[in-house]
């Protein structure tokens, strides 16, 4: 059965280690999250964004299609479903449908406004045990239309936004959705260990996870990141391998165009990507 993301980040961030929350957009890749993370022992994050929930067919066949594999497939280990930058609406109505854990990302809105939905949030997530990620500042980039200016998060909104009982903390700190340009200057730890001195030991999230270099990973992980979210990557990964099967020409050899060899290269790169992934993170075994 699914569980809440709270304990298992509560233990990463004890255990210096950090738990990868994937993106899922189709049964292909919920099947890889899952079969990378239990191969590896490692608890896992599978989180859908907004949009690629709907694409599956909404919530609801989201909750039951992740449920029902970790059935079929014999899943050991801990597995939350997560809504990844929800909207308000969207996170009550995730919490309401079965997910186990939501984000709230309010960092468009004013602060004060940010900080009482999340208070509302909370309040209706914790009375069905559900866990709650929280957003200040901005996280830059795109992903599925949610564009972020980038901003770093300031540690005091962060300290006022931990106190509101959210269980993990996503915050600005130089952190980009998609890859990474040419002239980015990284993390700012700075930034990150003024965040970490002030939240009690919260659970920190790094957004972005796709194209940062391991020894910044580590150095995040080492300040209090227990949560990293990875997308871009997959998608590149998936993109490239399927590419691979179309260009040697493997979807007219027999019945290579059926969807289920035609996509099993894409699927597979996936897999080694999230188990080389757990590894970075330091996950792999925890579970
Ligand atoms: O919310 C999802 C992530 O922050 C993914 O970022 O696409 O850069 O890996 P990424
Ligand atoms: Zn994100």
């Amino acid at each position: 059965a699914l569980v809440s993301a709270a304990e298992m980040l509560k233990q990463a961030r004890e255990g210096k280690y950090a738990v990868g929350a994937f993106n899922t957009n189709n049964l292909e890749w919920t099947k890889a999250i899952l079969k990378g993370a239990e191969e590896s022992k490692s608890p896992v994050m599978i989180q859908t964004s907004m949009g690629a929930a709907k694409y599956m067919g909404g919530y609801q066949m989201c909750v039951h299609m992740v449920e029902d594999l970790i059935d079929s497939m014999g899943i050991t280990v801990p597995v939350a479903l997560h809504l990844d930058h929800g909207e308000y609406e969207d996170a009550l109505k995730c919490i309401e449908l079965g997910y186990t854990s939501v984000m709230f990302d309010g960092s468009h809105l004013p602060f004060e406004e940010n900080l009482e939905k999340a208070k509302e949030v909370v309040r209706i997530a914790h009375d069905k045990g559900v866990s709650v990620e929280c957003e200040v500042g901005s996280i830059g980039g795109e992903e599925d239309g949610i564009i972020g200016s980038g901003e770093l998060a300031d540690p005091a909104e962060c300290k006022q936004m931990s106190d509101t009982g959210i269980d993990f903390l996503a915050a600005g700190i130089g952190n980009i959705h998609g890859s990474y340009p040419e002239n980015w200057t990284g993390l700012s730890f700075e930034t990150l260990s003024n965040i970490a001195d002030v939240t009690d030991g919260k659970p920190l999230v790094l957004h972005g996870g796709s194209g940062i270099p391991l020894d910044q990973v580590q150095k995040a992980i080492s300040l209090g990141v227990s949560k990293i979210n990875v997308n871009t990557e997959c998608q590149e990964v998936f993109a490239a391998a399927t590419r691979k099967y179309i260009e040697e020409g493997k979807d007219l050899e027999g019945k290579g165009f059926d969807p289920r060899k035609l996509l099993a290269p894409g699927t597979d790169a996936v897999v080694e990507l999230v188990k080389e992934r757990i590894e970075w993170f330091g996950s792999k075994g925890k579970a």
